[in-house]
């Protein structure tokens, strides 16, 4: 039978673990400051999965200002997935969409949207965020260091009717 995972708020004993999925997942990698600045600065966003004391995967986030992804005009607080990855073993297993949920959810008392850059290529990672409700609403050419276009994908956590989605 397959042990469900734990999702719980990052620690900073957890650091090393974390830095050492990114690194096995993603090329786009951090110094240590950089993801203790995001802890110390957004705690309630940071957040990882965790199987039987092994860590599965993290995500973490910043909260800005900015130009809405839904309004022309509109400034908007926004929540900005900085990085989400799971270790290849722990995928699509639902991990990496439950650290989002439950992002969003932390998120939704400080900003009224969420977005995020996904490479074009990455189809498991856009695929997931539609099932989340996120929409391509741009994209931005040679987004990344190797070139490759970024889609910027975006929720709004908010419906009209004033009651929060995640
Ligand atoms: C993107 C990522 C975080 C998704 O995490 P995950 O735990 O595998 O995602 P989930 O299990 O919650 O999957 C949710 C949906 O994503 C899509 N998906 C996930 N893995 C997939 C795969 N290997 N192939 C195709 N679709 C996949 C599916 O639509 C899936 O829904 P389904 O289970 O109904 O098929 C993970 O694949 C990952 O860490 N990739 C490497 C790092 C990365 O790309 N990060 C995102 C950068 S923007």
């Amino acid at each position: 039978m397959q042990t469900a995972f734990t999702i719980r708020p990052f620690k900073a004993d957890d650091l090393e673990e974390v830095m050492r999925i990114n690194r096995a997942c993603l090329p786009e990698n951090y110094s240590p400051l950089f993801f203790m600045d995001l802890y110390e600065r957004y705690p309630s966003t940071f957040i990882v999965a965790e199987q039987e004391g092994d860590l599965a995967g993290y995500i973490m986030c910043r909260i800005e200002t900015g130009f809405s992804s839904f309004s022309l005009l509109g400034i908007a607080k926004k929540g900005h997935v900085v990085s989400i990855a799971v270790l290849q073993k722990f995928q699509h297993k639902g991990v990496g969409s439950a650290l989002m949920r439950e992002t969003m959810k932390n998120m939704r008392f400080k900003a009224q949207e969420c977005y995020l850059e996904v490479r074009v290529s990455n189809l498991p990672a856009v695929d997931m965020y539609k099932k989340l409700g996120f929409d391509i609403v741009r994209t931005t050419h040679r987004y990344y260091a190797d070139r490759e276009d970024a889609y910027v994908m975006a929720k709004k956590l908010k419906t009209k009717d004033n009651t929060w989605q995640v």
